[in-house]
């Protein structure tokens, strides 16, 4: 007899991407940016004095706090630090969330939001996206209806990269009985022509939260650190209440701090995506793919009928260094997503695929 919960014991982990074989694989599988952190960012950690590491970190990372809230226009008590976006996600079910309650999603989206319901013990109410992988219009009727306390909907969608605009996003809130949590992890990637902000909502809506991270925008995925954004009143069970003591250590403080103070050079890595981003999609296309226009540092790709299976086009890529990611799940067992590159690591791709498809 083993001694795990019941849904512990029936439940499936979480499928993290395949890590690289060799150091010259080219890592096209989990939206990591391609380009390095700012060099602040490194001086930062070169800094750390064994004295940081003897004592335990500012429980409440104040100053990136303070920071962040410059940064968007909120006041600090808006604003909480997280050990990457995920253990938002995590706290954001244990703080609003019965257990045995159901949690809201999109179907398909990021696939942990079902595994850390399940962890919960909680059923998931998900609503098939409309052909263009956004909400549909009724969503806040089917949460509330299935009595809902929490719905999850990231933004830029993933994983087709399709972004919803703030006046559909704000009826939704409007409408929604529970806590809208707007995953904005690939928020940094929108294009600025297109004045994307959702942030003014929170003077609106008091049931939002919006998640952030530095793993893809600020190239720190390894360091685990992301920060939540949202009304007074959710922060605060978040920050005294539900958070670990010591959520984010003193390592990944300093770089955070450092990353965000030096947003210019994380901004400039976002438009060289951007651009390589356009010219993948039309490449893709011209393949014979289907794309659907992305904001976000990956591409969904729809493979053409003449293609080989997507999970055979994927090992085949594999075996010639560039890994990819697919799902086995509706709507998406025809396409690989696809995360941008670098420009030479788009030409590998792309030559590759010109060759298989
Ligand atoms: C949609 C989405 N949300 C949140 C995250 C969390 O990112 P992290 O925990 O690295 O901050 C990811 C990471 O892949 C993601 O794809």
């Amino acid at each position: 007899m083993g001694h795990e919960r019941p849904n512990i014991a029936r439940m499936h982990g979480y499928t993290p991407g395949k890590q690289p074989a060799t150091s010259d694989t080219i890592k096209l599988n989990t939206n990591e940016n391609p380009y390095p952190p700012s060099p602040a960012v490194m001086r930062a950690l070169q800094n750390i004095a064994p004295e940081a590491l003897r004592r335990y970190p500012e429980p409440s990372a104040e100053r990136f706090r303070t920071l962040a809230a410059q940064t968007h226009g909120v006041s600090p008590e808006q604003i909480v630090a997280v050990n990457g976006g995920d253990e938002l996600l995590r706290m954001a079910i244990t703080t609003f969330v019965e257990p045995g309650a159901p949690i809201g999603v999109v179907e398909p989206s990021y696939s942990l939001y079902p595994v850390l319901a399940e962890i919960h013990g909680s059923p998931v109410v998900s609503v098939p996206a409309r052909a263009d992988f956004c909400a549909p219009e009724d969503f806040a009727e089917h949460m509330n209806a299935a009595k809902v306390q929490l719905a999850l909907l990231v933004n830029p969608h993933a994983p087709s990269g399709h972004l919803t605009g703030r006046a559909q996003l704000s009826k939704l809130a409007a409408a929604l009985d529970g806590v809208l949590l707007i995953d904005e992890a690939y928020v940094d990637f929108v294009d600025p022509a297109l004045g994307h902000d959702l942030l003014p909502m929170l003077r609106e809506h008091d049931n939002l939260l919006f998640l952030r991270t530095l793993s893809k925008g600020y190239s720190l995925a390894g360091l685990r650190f992301g920060y939540g954004i949202g009304c007074q009143s959710l922060i605060a069970p978040l920050m005294g209440k539900t958070r670990d003591s010591y959520n984010v250590d003193v390592v990944a403080q300093a770089l955070a701090e450092a990353a965000l103070a030096d947003r210019a050079v994380a901004a400039d890595s976002w438009q060289r995506v951007r651009d390589e981003r356009a010219r993948v999609t039309t490449e893709l296309r011209t393949l014979g793919c289907r794309v659907p226009d992305s904001q976000s540092n990956f591409v969904l790709a729809e493979l053409p009928a003449k293609s080989p299976k997507a999970r055979e086009l994927l090992l085949l890529l594999e075996t010639r260094g560039v890994l990819v990611r697919h799902f086995a799940q509706e709507r998406l067992h025809d396409s690989l997503r696809i995360t941008i590159g670098t420009p030479a690591q788009n030409d590998r791709l792309l030559g590759l695929l010109r060759e298989l498809l």
